[in-house]
């Protein structure tokens, strides 16, 4: 098996499939050196298609998992299919539902699904005279295409949406900001839900809760994820299925009926408002790092999963979890996420306590063969226990533990599930 990506997710996604009984041997590309301790790293790009599907030919990869979306929305899953080779991922047009939010919400209208109420643009003009109509902000404002996160802004007043406006048609984001999107403000408590489709059936995974903004009490700007934990508590069995009927099951016939049938792993992110839940967001592929807190929960072997949604054989199965509680703390370097650094010297990973695992997300070995950090996400700590206090206790004492100049991270992972928590 192969999986492409280097990331904290793809550790854990290699991690789960090495526990498999069916006992694959494992690649990664490129991985890191966390990874290297479990499967044979290859030194490919994860955006090289080419050279990952030149790769899997030669080796003769039987299935070749996809971790990041930027692959997937540039057509990875064509690119193997086309010679042969199996890929769980969706194909390049179903992976447009992350890859432009507006085709993303017209598929959510058209489907029926409850989200926020939109309007698309295409010029600047357009849309600041749309902004100077409206009375009531906050309003939000997307650009189409990906941009790493830093697409959205959650503007409270006009002048701040106007400026939203301009820069996203400044040309700093290229194709991606040629469009953007302005939609309505919701208010509710968001969280992740992830399902493996073969397009028609699911299989729904347990929701996560994930950690956009850089510091505690959500203040700062929002980065690719400071920390997740799972399960969580204050989300009731009924709104997740009502994420499941409303929300996903909907959009799944939609995509289908466009053409555009959606396989593989599709990540929801949902807002719980007062009304009932409604959809933010949809991405092609796992999140991160809520793959982090819910891989390690799963008692069901994911390699059969994934070999069973790519022979459309998911009815009647079910995903088992572990009765723990899972808590991720993202270490971050300094800077991140404006800017990142590297090659700084991480200790104190020697020994790894107890309950606690450890994924590497943005690393590197130097000259010298010690481990530095290699970007914005460094590290990923995961703690389970028996209660959210067990987990986040065991997470936060490894951190404690580590160690490089300027790391950065979250003190209030969980802190609200831990608050909940009746024990
Ligand atoms: P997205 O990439 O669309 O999920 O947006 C990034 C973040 O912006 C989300 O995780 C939310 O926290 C926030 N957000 C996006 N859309 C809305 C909305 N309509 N109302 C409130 N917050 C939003
Ligand atoms: N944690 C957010 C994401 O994976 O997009």
């Amino acid at each position: 098996m192969l999986v492409v990506g280097g990331g904290g997710r793809e550790h854990a996604l290699v991690e789960a499939l090495a526990g498999s009984p069916r006992e694959p041997e494992l690649f990664a590309a490129p991985g890191n050196p966390g990874i290297a301790g479990i499967a044979t790293t290859v030194d490919i790009p994860a955006d090289d298609l080419i050279g990952l599907r030149d790769f899997a030919l030669e080796n003769q990869i039987d299935m070749t998992v996809v971790g990041p979306e930027a692959p997937l929305v540039g057509g990875i899953s064509e690119c193997f299919w086309e010679a042969g080779l199996k890929v769980f991922g969706p194909s390049r047009p179903a992976a447009r539902i992350e890859g432009s939010k507006v085709f993303a919400k017209e598929v959510m209208r058209n489907a029926g699904v409850p989200t926020a109420p939109f309007t698309a643009f295409d010029r600047q003009e357009a849309a600041l005279a749309h902004l100077r109509a409206r009375s009531e902000y906050p309003v939000v404002v997307k650009i189409d295409g990906s941009a790493a996160g830093k697409g959205v802004t959650v503007a409270r007043s006009q002048d701040e949406a106007e400026e939203a406006v301009r820069e996203a048609f400044s040309g700093r984001f290229g194709a991606a900001g040629e469009r953007i999107l302005i939609e309505e403000h919701i208010e509710g408590r968001e969280a992740s839900v992830f399902v493996i489709t073969d397009g028609v059936d699911i299989l729904p995974f347990l929701p996560a809760q994930d950690y956009k903004p850089i510091y505690d009490d959500d203040r700062g700007p929002n980065t690719g994820g400071m920390g997740a934990y799972s399960p969580i508590g204050w989300m009731e069995p009924q709104t997740y299925a009502a994420v499941l009927e409303e929300i996903i099951r909907p959009v799944l016939r939609q995509m289908s009926l466009i053409g555009a049938t959606y396989s593989g792993l599709l990540y929801a992110g949902v807002m719980v408002t007062d009304e009932g839940p409604k959809a933010l967001e949809f991405n092609c592929r796992f999140g991160d790092p809520e793959t982090q807190v819910l891989l390690p929960r799963m008692g069901t072997d994911l390699l059969e999963l994934i070999l069973a949604c790519g022979e459309e054989n998911l009815v009647g199965r079910e995903i088992a979890w572990s009765a723990e509680k899972a808590v991720c703390v993202v270490i971050a370097s300094e800077g991140y996420p404006e800017t990142s650094s590297s090659g700084d010297e991480i200790s104190g990973l020697d020994e790894i306590p107890p309950g606690v695992y450890i994924y590497h997300a943005a690393t590197q070995l130097g000259v010298d063969g010690n481990l530095q950090t290699a970007g914005g996400r460094v590290l990923n700590v995961v703690g389970t226990g028996v209660s959210v206090i067990e987990a986040r206790a065991r997470a936060y004492a490894a951190v404690e533990r580590i160690h490089f100049p300027g790391m950065q991270y979250r003190t209030d992972i969980a802190l609200e599930a831990m608050e909940l928590e009746d024990i």
